[in-house]
């Protein structure tokens, strides 16, 4: 039976860790803060951000959220992260996505300073991470080499498959499993054969949303296999990409929940910190 990798507790570790540093950080006058944008009434998004504001105020980041209307504009937009940019008491910017049709994704994504990217959605900082020179990373993909890290999973070597290639997970997962030697394969919804490739894999990264795809068959005996997915189905309950039956096959395995998702949110906080401390001249 596979290990499970407990994200929810090392999250909570690496929470804790960040509120004896920030308590650091205010002895020295410095105080960081994280403004996190909302547009909408998406009801998934309104829990993220919920659950991103109290964590944060729970360890000493001030956390502001504007909540702004389904009808913003574009322009009404980019003039906030803009006000943001400028004002020196915010080290972080978040937009929570999806945005309102009206609005261009790219377009937003490219308007918050590189040095306030909290996401690591900005060119520059996958342009970076590309190059192994990263500034700020995407926080599910970086939470995930946490819990590599945490339990001792070496990479150097190691065959890596990714399945989803998007620029939020697949891609830069794909990054920075590279940058820390593993050899890597991506896969999307082209790929051929792709319980093939999978059965390779010595690590199996699956972010594709689509519930239970990844079957015991798809994966090599001992496999560390991480899931993604966050997957509402018709009973009201979470499923992951993976289906639970992989637990038979594979050597260590994330739940869903409580596996990739909080540590997504632990590392929006790290980063935040290494942002502030970054703008302050603190290594
Ligand atoms: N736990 C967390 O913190 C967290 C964070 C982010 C996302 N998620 C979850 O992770 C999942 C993926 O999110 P995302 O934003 O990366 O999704 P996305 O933008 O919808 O991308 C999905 C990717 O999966 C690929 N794909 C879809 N069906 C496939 C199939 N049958 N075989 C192979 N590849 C397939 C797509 O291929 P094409 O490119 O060819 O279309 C695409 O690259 C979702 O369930 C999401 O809710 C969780």
């Amino acid at each position: 039976m596979a290990k499970l990798i407990d994200g929810k507790k090392l999250a909570q570790i690496t929470t804790d860790n960040l509120k004896s540093e920030i308590e650091d950080l205010k002895k020295k006058n410095v105080f960081p803060a994280l403004a996190v944008i909302v547009v909408g009434e998406n009801p998934a998004s309104k829990i993220y951000v919920k659950n991103k504001h109290r964590i944060a105020e729970s360890i000493g980041i001030k956390s502001i959220v504007k909540k702004l209307p389904d009808t913003t504009s574009e322009k009404e937009l980019l003039n906030l992260i803009n006000e943001y940019n400028d004002n020196s008491d915010i080290n972080g910017i978040l937009v929570q996505l999806p945005l309102p049709n009206q609005i261009n994704e790219k377009k937003i994504t490219e308007a918050i300073k590189p040095e306030k990217d909290v996401d690591g959605f900005h060119p520059i900082n996958i342009g970076r991470l590309a190059m192994n020179d990263p500034l700020a990373i995407p926080c599910t993909p970086l939470g995930i080499m946490r819990m590599f890290n945490a339990y001792n999973i070496d990479l150097d070597g190691k065959n890596a498959v990714v399945v989803g290639r998007s620029n939020i997970v697949g891609k830069p997962m794909a990054a920075l499993l590279l940058n820390a030697n593993a050899t890597v394969t991506i896969t999307h919804s082209h790929t051929k054969n792709l319980a093939e490739i999978t059965k390779q894999a010595d690590i199996l990264v699956v972010a594709i949303g689509q519930a239970n795809f990844i079957k015991k068959a798809d994966v090599k005996q001992s496999a560390v296999v991480i899931d993604v997915g966050m997957n509402r189905l018709d009973s009201g309950k979470l499923a992951g990409d993976v289906d639970k039956e992989v637990a038979e096959v594979a050597g260590y395995l994330t739940p869903v929940p409580k596996g990739v998702g909080p540590m997504t949110i632990a590392m929006l906080m790290e980063q935040t910190i290494e942002l502030t401390k970054r703008s302050v001249g603190i290594e």
